[in-house]
């Protein structure tokens, strides 16, 4: 009798533009260009820009191949599209000095380092073209004001733009090395697991309750749960990543189901862009295997610069089939005492007064007079590693 064996296998969703793309130098040309790229110029990138060039390198940012050219940039800053047609709202740019600039001439490869010297990536130099900041920061961040952390980097940053392919040559170390997934490793994991809907969320705060509240509803529908921590550069008063990281740690290890839930770090730098940065994290969730993506309140906010629900309205100036990644959109969430559990207000009827709801400044200032986080808000054993931080 002939034994028929099936192997379980799921169609994810493509990658953003059909191809994902790897722009990591195969042995034994990366050896090749690292000896070469020692007699070549070189550029000193800071934190920001190498997350740039491995977001790239690895595909998370698919379909670039590398930092923008003009085309691309002014058609993300105008339609929120690369010049393809292809839905893209963040510019993905390599700023230097006008002196820099202009030691720099077309058509050379330029050596990316970063600030211990260490070579990372080639530069194939295509283009040099000067950056619009002011419309630039009006597009992309909806203000000019310079207290908005996105709006402040853009006006310290050079005037230049560098644009053309990169090729990755040594890859930047990662504290977490562990929780290192790149999207096509992401892909492949989800197919063994042979899950058909991954809900992915991005976050760079402690998980609280009301994003666990978030993500179990999401579970309820999903096969799995993505959870994808931002640990690239964030303002300097976010929890730092360490902390963060350990939160994630003790919550998957008490209230999660194992087997449902892949934790992995996103080491993209935060851009603080709202509505457009919900957008450009869905994509690149896509990227990494996921079919649906959740964007709560103020998703990508700070301060008060977007509206609470500026990025699920965002999304309908996309057809669903170029975004292709699912929204999943939720309202506020808080725990409500006369529902005795957390709730939003499409689900709960009760008063503001019955809701708990804290901002991140509430908890920074609870953590600083070393006064409990009450469980409602947060787990008790997430409270316990941010006082313990707080407490240094
Ligand atoms: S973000 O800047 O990375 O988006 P954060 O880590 O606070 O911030 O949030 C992660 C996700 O949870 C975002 O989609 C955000 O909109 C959502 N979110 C956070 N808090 C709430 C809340 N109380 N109610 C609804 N959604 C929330």
């Amino acid at each position: 009798m002939t034994q028929i064996t099936m192997t379980r296998t799921t169609a994810l969703l493509p990658p953003h533009g059909g191809v994902l793309i790897n722009r990591f130098l195969p042995e034994p040309e990366r050896r090749a260009q690292q000896q070469r790229a020692h007699t070549l110029k070189r550029l000193t990138l800071d934190q920001w820009n190498v997350s740039d060039v491995e977001m790239i390198a690895v595909g998370a940012f698919s379909p670039l191949e590398g930092f923008m050219g003009r085309d691309d940039y002014e058609s993300v800053l105008e339609r929120g599209r690369l010049a393809s047609g292809l839905p893209w709202t963040i510019p993905i740019t390599l700023a230097v000095g006008r002196e820099e600039a202009v030691r720099l001439d077309r058509g050379e490869d330029v050596a990316l380092a970063d600030a211990s010297g260490r070579i990372l990536a080639l530069l194939h130099l295509e283009e040099k073209y000067a950056a619009d900041k002011t419309r630039e920061a009006l597009r992309v961040f909806g203000t000019t004001d310079q207290a908005h952390p996105g709006v402040a980097r853009l006006f310290r940053i050079g005037e230049i733009y560098l644009a053309g392919k990169i090729s990755l040559l040594d890859r930047p170390p990662h504290r977490y090395q562990k929780y290192l997934l790149d999207p096509a490793d992401a892909r492949r994991l989800f197919q063994e697991k042979g899950w058909k809907r991954i809900v992915g969320f991005q976050t760079r705060n402690p998980i609280h309750r009301a994003h666990e509240y978030l993500q179990k509803c999401a579970l309820e529908i999903a096969d799995g749960l993505f959870l994808h921590p931002l640990v690239g550069e964030t303002k300097s008063d976010d929890i730092p990543t360490e902390v963060r990281m350990r939160c994630y740690e003790v919550l998957l290890e008490r209230y999660y189901p194992r087997d449902r839930v892949v934790l992995a770090i996103y080491p993209a730098a935060m851009r603080y862009a709202g509505p457009r940065e919900a957008i450009f994290h869905a994509l690149v969730r896509k990227n990494y295997g996921c079919t649906h993506f959740i964007v709560g309140r103020d998703h990508a906010g700070v301060g008060r610069y977007y509206g609470s629900f500026d990025a699920h309205r965002i999304f309908d100036d996309f057809d669903p089939s170029e975004i292709g990644i699912t929204p999943l959109f939720f309202d506020n969430a808080f725990y409500c005492r006369r529902c005795d559990g957390m709730a939003t207000s499409k689900t709960c009827p009760h008063a503001e007064s019955d809701r708990l709801t804290l901002s991140g400044t509430d908890v920074r200032n609870l953590l600083r007079q070393g006064k409990p986080l009450p469980p409602e808000f947060t787990r008790p054993e997430v409270a316990e590693v941010l006082a313990q931080a707080f407490r240094g």
